[in-house]
């Protein structure tokens, strides 16, 4: 396994690769790997010749009151991680060398405009930003990205089709510990006790999807969603918004795809989860 640190770097071995005729797999990762990080390479060494993953906590998908200073690092750990799962590259830059003064930005309206867009204003543009220098540092043929992290995967794909990135964009299934909650590297931030009030968030999704197969209003499925999260003294929800799959805006109708999105605060910590519904696959309608 090679680890780069620079841009030049990297760019050298992945045009190597390709002039060999070898397909590219880019995991994009911020570190502190864990079984959720371990599914997308995994994914990408079944689907490519050659796995690429970038370690990077991105500065610019910070706002200022954040935790970017605090952000896991584990280096030396992440890269045992990839090379135990058969990555090829690890890239693995500091900030000065992927942002210089006055940088670009990629930016996008409407599906950042809702969800993590509120709280998180500036999150998307450093995704988007960061996202498309990886697509083009590696000229990747697919890139993993999880489910978990719902809105961003539909502006990654949003954004790969609009700029024509030539990339397959492939979405990767959350993974979860036993009692439910989703694998999140900021997991590690919950004491003891807001690791237990946590499973409220898995049990507000069994509830919804509960409440989709009897074809309730989005509205009560929220209010009640919310209710169950909220039940627990250590959380508190910021939003549970049922919203179409594609575009990210509040549906009333459950007449389409959608994605039921969650964020919450336990304690100090900031956790998202979702999970999707298709009526057409479940058979049914539920009405505002
Ligand atoms: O999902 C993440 O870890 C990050 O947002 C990503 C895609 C690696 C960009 O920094």
């Amino acid at each position: 396994m090679q680890i780069a640190t620079t841009v030049r770097e990297a760019k050298a071995i992945c045009r190597a690769w390709r002039r060999e005729g070898k397909t590219i797999g880019l995991v994009p990762t911020m570190g502190a790997l864990h079984e959720g990080h371990g599914s997308l390479i995994e994914r990408a060494r079944k689907e490519n010749d050659k796995v690429f993953v970038s370690v990077f906590v991105n500065p610019t998908q910070f706002g200022p009151n954040e935790d970017f200073d605090k952000y896991p690092r584990h280096f030396e750990a992440d890269k045992a991680f990839c090379e135990g799962l058969g990555a090829d590259l690890v890239f693995h830059p500091a900030p000065e060398e992927m942002y210089h003064d006055q940088h670009c930005y990629v930016n996008m309206d409407l599906l950042t405009e809702t969800l993590d867009g509120v709280a998180r204003p500036i999150h998307f543009r450093g995704v988007c930003t960061v996202v498309s220098k990886l697509f083009n540092i590696s000229g990747a043929d697919r890139a993993y990205f999880g489910e978990k992290d719902a809105q961003q995967l539909a502006i990654v794909r949003k954004m790969a089709l609009d700029l024509d990135f030539d990339v397959q964009v492939v979405g990767c299934p959350t993974v979860r510990e036993a009692d439910g909650l989703a694998k999140s590297s900021r997991n590690v931030y919950l004491s003891p006790e807001e690791r237990a009030a946590a499973t409220a968030i898995y049990r507000s999704i069994r509830q919804g999807r509960e409440m989709m197969r009897e074809g309730l209003a989005a509205s009560e499925l929220e209010q009640a969603m919310a209710a169950t999260i909220d039940a627990e003294p250590l959380m508190e929800t910021e939003y549970v918004s049922v919203v179409d799959a594609l575009t990210m805006q509040p549906v009333k109708t459950v007449d389409r795809p959608v994605l039921v999105a969650i964020a919450a605060h336990d304690g100090k910590t900031r956790l998202i989860d979702n999970f999707s519904w298709d009526p057409a696959e479940a058979g049914q309608t539920a009405e505002a």
